[in-house]
């Protein structure tokens, strides 16, 4: 199917029942994996021997395309399409394409979170779509931290995918996870270079999800460090801006540029949680930090109620994630990769 033909295909209307959790949050935003790959190995975020999953296990295109749908018609107003690295799953854009057909039909948003390293490809073709803005994860700038990080990625890549985004009119936000040993004394330099170029930040806390080789509290960085420390050179205002996210955002004066803090485990953020997550093989998650799934994938192939598994599934919500890191050594509080839903 081309491009047009899937854009003019039939619209679902939000007309069901809206997704309303025993704590009384309506879900309103899905997260969409699509792949479990990724071409990097930051080692925050996966083991240097990660074996990711059979082909065959993933949701196709129709099916990622049927639950999207479902979710829309239950009042779901925007979607991420995250992975691993959603850009390296080879039919992305027709996955993409086939979701934007209910933008401005019940969906507002269709966005994206992506390491940055196959957008210099993919830009023209995700503006031309209608995603307006993505979300870009960099945690450095220095090319020989990016390669140990990520365990040999370049990051000149990175940038020049950036600045091709920016080029087609997309808005960036970098999404920068604090680390003690990698990045801690550049994140002002990162900051200053984004906002200079018209880009938001935000910083996020390292959540102890999957087994890595590091330990997890040698990494922890508490942002409640960082934002002391910015504002030994720097003037941070509490901005109002609000995204139904977690983040909470401040201004700063010598730069103009907006700055987010991510901080699941100094502050917990889950009262106006609006989100789930659901995996590239159809596990619908409810929380990032817990365990609660449901297995959305069974109910299609099986030619179940999509509808009921959705409501039996948004009744089990946990009420918030239980992040901790106080000592070394702990086990990690979930044990799948944050590569399993994207973040
Ligand atoms: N804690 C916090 N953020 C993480 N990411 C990956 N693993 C972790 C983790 N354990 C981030 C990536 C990316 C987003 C999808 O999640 O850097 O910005
Ligand atoms: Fe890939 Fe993102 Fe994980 Fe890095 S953090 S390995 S870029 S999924």
């Amino acid at each position: 199917m081309t491009a047009t033909t899937l854009l003019q295909a039939p619209n679902i209307a939000p007309t069901g029942a809206p997704l309303v959790d025993p704590y009384g949050r309506t879900i309103s935003y899905l997260r969409l994996s699509v792949t479990d790959r990724c071409d990097l190995r930051c080692t925050y975020c996966m083991s240097e021997k990660m074996t990711f999953l059979p082909k065959s296990d993933l949701l196709d295109a129709e099916e990622l395309d049927h639950v999207a749908s479902a979710f829309i018609a239950r009042g779901v107003r925007k979607i991420r399409i995250t992975g691993g690295e959603p850009l390296v799953r080879r039919n992305v854009t027709e996955i993409m394409t086939r979701i934007s057909r209910h933008l401005g039909q019940g969906l507002d948003d269709l966005t994206l979170t992506t390491n940055g390293t196959q957008l210099t490809k993919h830009a023209a073709q995700l503006a031309k779509i209608g995603v307006r803005r993505i979300n870009v994860s960099l945690d450095t700038l220095d090319p020989e931290t990016f390669a140990r990080l990520t365990r040999g990625g370049r990051v000149a890549r990175v940038l020049e995918g950036i600045a091709a985004a920016q080029s087609e009119g997309l808005k960036i936000k970098l999404n920068c996870v604090a680390l003690r040993q990698d990045n801690a004394k550049e994140i002002p330099t990162l900051i200053a270079w984004a906002h200079k170029r018209d880009i938001d930040v935000t910083l996020i806390e390292a959540m102890p999800m999957g087994e890595i080789e590091a330990d997890r509290f040698d990494q922890y960085l508490p942002l409640t460090e960082v934002h002391a420390n910015l504002e030994r050179d720097w003037t941070l205002t509490r901005d109002d801006h609000r995204t139904g996210g977690p983040a909470e955002y401040w201004r700063v004066a010598e730069t103009g540029g907006r700055l987010g803090f991510i901080t699941p485990l100094s502050h917990k953020f889950c009262g106006a949680c609006n989100r789930v997550r659901l995996t590239c093989t159809g596990k619908l998650f409810l929380c990032l930090g817990q365990t609660e799934d449901a297995d959305l994938r069974a109910v299609i192939r099986g030619g179940g109620d999509l509808n009921a598994a959705l409501d039996e599934a948004i009744g089990r919500k946990p009420e918030a994630h239980d992040f901790h890191i106080d000592a070394p050594g702990q086990a990690p509080a979930v044990a799948r990769h944050m590569s399993m839903t994207g973040g």
